[in-house]
């Protein structure tokens, strides 16, 4: 079933993985082209030019002005081309549709672990409904790590205090590899994973036999905004308490104490929850206290999937 890989490249099994192939043959073979032309001249200017005896004297050489321009122009069309295609191909690999499945990634040494929308956490291998996009919210509980699939073309550092996204869409309903490609400690090589990419049907049934039927985030977050007396300080209907109302905030630009304006998407929630001092929102006191950068990431993520749906 579908492609199986090259001499260079293993089987491409997803919607983008083509246009990155395709991408990466053009440079080979560009570059391959110019190797080649390089070595021909080398050798053809070795014998032509070579000295044929002790008394000869090579005459003065003329600049050659098309020759010289010639060889600035050529190769800057050839960058610029690679440039464009590979900042299109950048873009489409970095922006995921907006109706793509969300899936919590939480790495930790040495392990991957999946959180689903209705807060189902699962270790190990990651089930995937196929051909539909996924986008992968990630963050990692201890050091650097990286998140890889190389059937799917798709590599993406996994840091800790803050997310990072990376997504894909599967072609076929299969079984790929995960690998962590980022040195993690003892057990780097063993932090392996499989992508399990299932009909939509097959995969509604895996969900929903692998230990689901918690809350949804944004249920469970609700709760916690009330756990933790967040609502005594920040409303959700756009009035104005001790802090900033949470209605409307999430994917809004934030004027910040500073002057600066920042977006408020996950970093900056999670930011404003575990270290509060360093982005100060415009107008308001810095009261938030402290205490909350100690919350477990799952009550964080929790809490910014229900802030979230505060618009
Ligand atoms: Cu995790 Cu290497």
């Amino acid at each position: 079933m579908g492609d199986k890989g090259s001499f260079w490249m293993p089987e491409s099994a997803s919607s983008l993985s083509g246009e990155v192939d395709a991408l990466f043959y053009l440079t080979y073979w560009i570059s391959f082209v110019i190797l080649g032309a390089v070595a021909v001249a080398i050798a053809y200017f070795a014998i032509r030019y070579r000295r044929r005896s002790e008394s000869y004297i090579p005459p003065t050489t003329k600049d050659a002005r098309i020759l010289e321009l010639a060889s600035i122009i050529f190769p800057t069309i050839l960058v610029l081309i690679v440039f464009t295609w590979g900042f299109k191909v950048y873009l489409k690999l970095n922006i995921a549709p907006p109706a793509s499945y969300e899936i919590q990634v939480t790495a930790s040494q040495w392990k991957w672990d999946f959180g689903y929308p209705d807060g189902t956490v699962y270790a190990g291998d990651l089930h995937v409904p196929a051909n539909r996009p996924v986008r992968l919210v990630m963050n990692s509980l201890d050091v650097l790590h990286s998140f890889f699939v190389p059937q799917f073309r798709i590599k993406q550092d996994v840091v800790p205090n803050r997310y990072t996204s990376v997504w894909f869409e599967a072609s076929r309903a299969d079984t790929f590899d995960i690998f962590c490609t980022e040195y993690c400690g003892a057990q780097h090589s063993a932090m392996l994973g499989k992508v399990i990419a299932l009909p939509q049907a097959e995969f509604d049934e895996w969900l929903a036999g692998a230990g689901g039927g918690g809350l949804s985030p944004e249920v469970y977050g609700e709760r916690l905004f009330g756990q933790n007396t967040c609502n005594a300080c920040h409303s959700i209907d756009g009035s104005r308490l001790i802090g900033p109302t949470m209605l409307g905030l999430f994917g809004s630009d934030r004027a910040l104490e500073s002057g600066e304006s920042v977006l408020a998407d996950e970093n900056y929630l999670r930011q404003s929850i575990v270290a509060p001092a360093e982005q100060i929102a415009a107008g308001f006191p810095n009261q938030m206290p402290p205490s909350f950068g100690s919350l477990p990431p799952e009550q964080i993520n929790a809490l910014i999937a229900y802030i979230r749906t505060l618009q």
